[in-house]
């Protein structure tokens, strides 16, 4: 899909982001380890979901959708222990159901994962997990076999608070009777969401003293449970609210915000939050100040959002840098910001960012991260003049459920075009 933009226009009026992406995702991997119903709601309409969902289904999970964003996934055929490469190759969060199906079967085969290319994403932290918990694993031909006569509960210290190693173990360890703990934990949102979950499946999963705690059963029951607002896709239309000059209210979880809301007030952007969520206004971008953000494991400044504030950040007056501390490369959208006349330079892990008055309309390329597509169309939405962000990966509908429809009920003039529809523009049009 192609995204034209014709750029100039103030974003007012409300935003309801959808359900968290990086929460429902490794919600359904959970969904195996019970021969269960359960009910999920406010599931996004988003390219990933889609691609987990297909994976459930082709290891032998009914999936059905119930509308309105609910799925009901129940036993369907005998699960296998095997997981087709073409689904898992799409996406990272596919990985994490390699624990599920050998706590499930005793054994279980995993291609390595694809999804977004953010520098090299080793599994290592997931798989000296998974040994610590009795598994025996080997990497072959591009995936992963492991075996396990019996898990056994176990203290898990990760070197590196890894989001994804910490939701895969724990995940596993619902299904190991006992009391896993896992040490140095990651802190997100999420991690909270899917310990919530695993509780409600049966197997009591907390955070403990900075540590988390599951007590796993030999099987677990259904639930339901209704995903945590998307607080990414929050902070990205917070932002397109502040580069467009305009006048916004996002229902959000503004805790779940708190380094990237402190950030946009020390740049003297005007926000108030409730318990509803955050709205922001912002007249004249030149009265903004530049800042120094370092990306880093929550609480800190969110890596996902560090492509969004670079578009934003080309605007404002002065120096400003990000530097990127979780991720190795984090700027796919470098090339196409200084297409659009932003002034970028790399150096290392760092993006320095020098203001300019005013962003110029071009044709630009979405490449490898669905967050920098993100960050090249509010940069469009604030030239003056027409762009083309050109997105044949489908990045963003990877991220960002009917963001087009979305931003255009916002007041910005943005339409998609399928990519056959859209001929590359003549030189000097
Ligand atoms: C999750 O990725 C999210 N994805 C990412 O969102 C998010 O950016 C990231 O967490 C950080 O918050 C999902 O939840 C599906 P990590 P994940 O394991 O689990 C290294 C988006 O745009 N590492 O915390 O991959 C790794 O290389 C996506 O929505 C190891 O070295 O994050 C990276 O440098 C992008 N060995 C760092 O840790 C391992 O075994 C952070 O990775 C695992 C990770």
């Amino acid at each position: 899909m192609n995204y034209r933009i014709l750029g100039g226009r103030a974003l007012t009026g409300e935003v309801t982001v959808p359900g968290a992406k990086n929460a429902v995702l490794h919600l359904l991997a959970a969904a195996l380890l019970t021969d269960e119903p359960v009910v999920l709601r406010d599931v996004p309409d988003l390219r990933d979901v889609r691609t987990q969902l297909a994976l459930l289904e082709a290891l032998g999970k009914r999936v059905e959708p119930l509308g309105e964003g609910t799925y009901r996934i129940a036993p369907g055929r005998a699960l296998a222990a095997e997981a087709p490469s073409e689904l898992v190759r799409q996406l990272r969060a596919s990985f994490h159901v390699l624990g599920p199906l050998l706590a499930r079967l005793g054994e279980a085969y995993v291609p390595l994962p694809g999804g977004d290319v953010l520098g090299p994403r080793p599994v290592d932290l997931h798989l000296r997990g998974l040994e610590a918990l009795g598994a025996d694993v080997e990497v072959v031909e591009g995936g992963v076999c492991a075996r396990a006569r019996r898990l056994r509960p176990a203290t898990i210290a990760l070197p590196y608070p890894s989001v994804g190693a910490t939701i895969h173990l724990a995940l596993t360890a619902a299904l190991v009777p006992g009391t896993t703990v896992i040490e140095n934990p990651a802190r997100e949102p999420e991690v909270d969401e899917i310990l919530a979950f695993l509780s409600a499946l049966g197997a009591p999963a907390r955070r403990k003293g900075g540590r988390i705690e599951v007590r796993g059963r030999e099987e677990l029951g259904g639930a339901e449970h209704r995903a945590m607002p998307d607080r990414i896709c929050a902070g990205t239309y917070l932002l397109a609210g502040v580069l467009t000059r305009g006048e916004l209210t996002v229902r959000c979880r503004p805790w779940h915000l708190r380094p990237f809301l402190d950030t946009l007030r020390a740049m003297g952007v005007e926000l108030r939050e409730s318990s509803e969520g955050v709205a922001v206004r912002c007249e004249d971008l030149r009265a903004l100040r530049p800042v120094a953000v370092e990306t880093e494991p929550y609480p800190g400044f969110p890596t996902d959002l560090h492509p969004p504030l670079a578009a934003l950040l080309s605007l404002v007056p002065g120096e400003s840098r990000i530097r990127e501390g979780v991720f190795q490369d984090r700027f796919a959208y470098a090339q196409g910001l200084s297409a659009l006349g932003a002034r970028v330079r790399i150096r290392g892990r760092e993006a320095i960012i020098e203001g300019v008055p005013q962003l110029r309309g071009a044709e630009v390329r979405v490449e490898r991260d669905n967050r920098a597509g993100a960050a090249l169309v509010l940069a469009a939405l604030a030239t003056e003049g027409e762009s083309l962000v050109r997105d044949e990966e489908e990045q963003i509908p990877r991220g960002y459920s009917r963001f087009a429809e979305t931003l255009r009920s916002l007041g910005a003039d943005i339409t998609e075009e399928s990519l056959i529809a859209t001929q590359p523009r003549e030189e000097g049009e």
